[in-house]
Formats: structure tokens, sequence, C-alpha cells
């Protein structure tokens, strides 16, 4: 069994990769699984850098297995188990959220209560994929910033891993979506339905003035507080990434729109189903590069770097052919 531990809080450099002997026992509401794919998130590089809340209060319990974003195989279920797993199960989820982690391994013990099934037609590499970039499309849209029908939702990084799956999830919701993205992913963005595209480098997107009903924030900082102008009179913008919310809600003091701030939730029900879409094809996850989990270091770089298209993910067992 291999894994990748954050060994002490700072650069890539701080990211080990090790054989590990010690199989754990199974306890009664776990399933151990061979883990297949693990996406990495941009949580996941805070983390390592130990500037994010669950670095914060899980402190020097290291070294600690990140990542918690996974999709694999059960390989065994705790001795008296009768629920409605069975070993040879594909499955995915957000597992260990948000002190405990654990998915950035070739086998793990995972809480049966954060697993899902994954349906037929999805793929296991989509599946692990999707959960925090899924979970977190799906709560900003419709569960915090209550997207309606025929509304006008601008969505900013809108090409990366949280943003590609809101431009999907807010068209086929019937919504207006004008995509903000640099040049070179507008023909992405478009064919995931994006009605109208903009680049953030020449403020192309101030034609989009007080349009917008809804304003999906991924970017945060100067970005979102210059996106607030693109706000209609009454309306809201959902501001995703946490470090900045309270400044951008400050700046949005004397106007008539609301700043949401949220933090992702694990739903195994809204997971289910964001992967029953992928398996009718409405949704589509997309992977930009693979890596093997000793090479993990050179994902957290390239997350770091800021333009990730869609998402990355780590292949612990080696290469997945679906
Ligand atoms: N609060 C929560 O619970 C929660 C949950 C999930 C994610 N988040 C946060 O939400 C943010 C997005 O997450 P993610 O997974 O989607 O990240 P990601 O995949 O790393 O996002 C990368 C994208 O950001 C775009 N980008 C970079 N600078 C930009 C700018 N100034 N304006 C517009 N787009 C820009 C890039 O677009 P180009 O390549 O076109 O430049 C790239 O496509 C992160 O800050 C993450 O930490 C928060």
């Amino acid at each position: 069994m291999s894994v990748l531990q954050v060994t002490s809080y700072g650069d890539v450099s701080c990211l080990k990769f090790s054989q590990e002997t010690l199989d754990l026992p199974l306890a009664d509401d776990e399933a151990k699984v061979k883990v297949l794919v693990v996406s990495v998130n941009p949580i996941d590089t805070k983390i390592r850098q130990g500037t994010n809340f669950a670095a914060k209060t899980r402190g020097n319990r290291l070294p600690w297995v990140i990542g918690y974003d996974m999709a694999g195989e059960i390989i065994a279920l705790p001795r008296d188990y009768q629920g409605d797993f069975k070993i040879g199960d594909k499955v995915c989820g957000m597992v260990g959220f948000p002190l405990e982690a654990g998915a950035y391994t070739s086998v793990g013990n995972f809480k049966l209560a954060d697993l899902v099934k994954i349906p037929e037609n999805c793929t296991i590499k989509q599946a692990g994929a999707l959960p925090i970039a899924g979970l977190t499309a799906y709560q900003a849209l419709f569960e915090v910033g209550k997207l309606q029908r025929d509304e006008t939702v601008v969505i900013s990084a809108a090409a990366g891993g949280v943003g590609h799956i809101a431009v999907q999830l807010a068209k086929d919701a019937g919504a207006r979506v004008l995509a903000i993205a640099s040049k070179v992913n507008h023909p992405f963005l478009r064919k995931l339905g994006a009605d109208e595209v903009a680049d953030y480098a020449n403020d192309e997107c101030l034609r989009w003035q007080s349009e917008a009903d809804l304003v999906i924030d991924l970017v945060g900082g100067q970005s979102a507080i210059s996106n607030l102008s693109l706000l209609n009179i009454n309306s809201r913008m959902v501001s995703v990434p946490t470090m900045s919310y309270q400044a951008v809600k400050l700046a949005a003091t004397n106007l008539s729109s609301e700043v949401l701030g949220m933090v992702v939730k694990p739903n195994l029900k809204e997971l289910q189903n964001l992967l029953e879409k992928i398996a009718q094809k409405k949704l589509y996850v997309h992977i930009s590069e693979s890596f093997y989990l000793k090479d993990g270091a050179k994902a957290h770089t390239i997350i770091e770097d800021g333009h990730t298209v869609g998402k990355i993910i780590l292949l612990p067992n080696g290469i997945v052919r679906e």
C-alpha cells in the first residue's frame, strides 16, 4: 500500500510518498477501498501550506494523508455488515471532510456514510474527479445562490474545476450563462453551453455591467470586488473562496445586492444526482491531466499556478482505462 502524506506544512517538498505496511483493521462503520482515482483540489494545496482552517485545527498531528475526493473498488466490509454495499462495488465520495481526509492512498478505510455507488454508465475517472467540484458548483448555484430558470448567471474562473461544472449545471437549469475565462478557454466553455464568454485580462466582462441576477465568484479578492459591478439591483454574489469572502462582503456594503459565502458540505443525495447526470451524458467532468500518486507534487504545482482547466487526478494504482 502506498500513501502521499503531508509531513510538515510548506511547499511541495512537504508531500512525501511512502510504502506503508500497516493495514489498519476495519471499524464497523467503514469499508476498505482500493483507490483508483483521486482528484486534487485547491484546498489540498492550502492544507499542505498549513494556511486553511483544517490544517490550523489539526495542527501538528502529522504526517497526514490528505485528499478528499476519491473513487475505487470495495475490497472488504465489516464482518457483520448488512447494508447495501458489497465487495467489488465501485464507489466514490467526498471522504473525511474536513479534519480526516485520507484519499491520497492506494488502499484506505473510509466511512461507509461518505460513499455512494457509481452508476453503470459513469466512468470511475469522472466519478473520482467529481465530488468537491461538483458539490461546490451545485450548492453555490442552487442552495446558496438560489438560481432560477431564465435568470442570468455570471461564472468567474469558468474553465476551472468548479467553474466548468457550474456552467453545465446552470445551463441545464435554464439560466443564461455568462462565463469569464482567458481567451484560450473560450471554445471549451462554449462547447459546455456558455451563452457568452469574456476574457478577464482586458475587462471584457464590463459589457455585462448590471446584467447578473447571480455571480458565482470563484477567484475572490480584487476580481470579485470588480465583478460586483456586474450585479443587477437586488441580486446576489456567491463568493466561494473563503479567504477573501469578508473583504468582498465589506466592499458590497452600500450595494442593494448581497454577497454570500459558503463552505461545501458532503451530501450523498446531491452527489448521487450529479453522478446520474454524468451517466445520462448531461454533465461532463473534464480531466486535463493525470499523475501517479508519487507525482502528486506536480499536480499541486499546477493547481497553485491557478490555470487548471477542469480537473487534475492522481492514479494510486496505476493507469485506469475508463
Ligand atoms: N468555499 C468552499 O467550500 C470551496 C470549495 C471548492 C473550491 N473553493 C475555492 O474556489 C476556487 C475555485 O476552485 P477550483 O477548484 O475551480 O479552482 P481551479 O480549478 O484551480 O481554478 C482554476 C481556474 O481559475 C481561473 N482563473 C485564475 N485567475 C483568474 C482570474 N483572475 N479571473 C478569472 N479566472 C481566473 C483559471 O482560468 P484561466 O486558465 O482561463 O486563466 C482556471 O481555469 C478556489 O479558490 C478554491 O479554493 C472553495
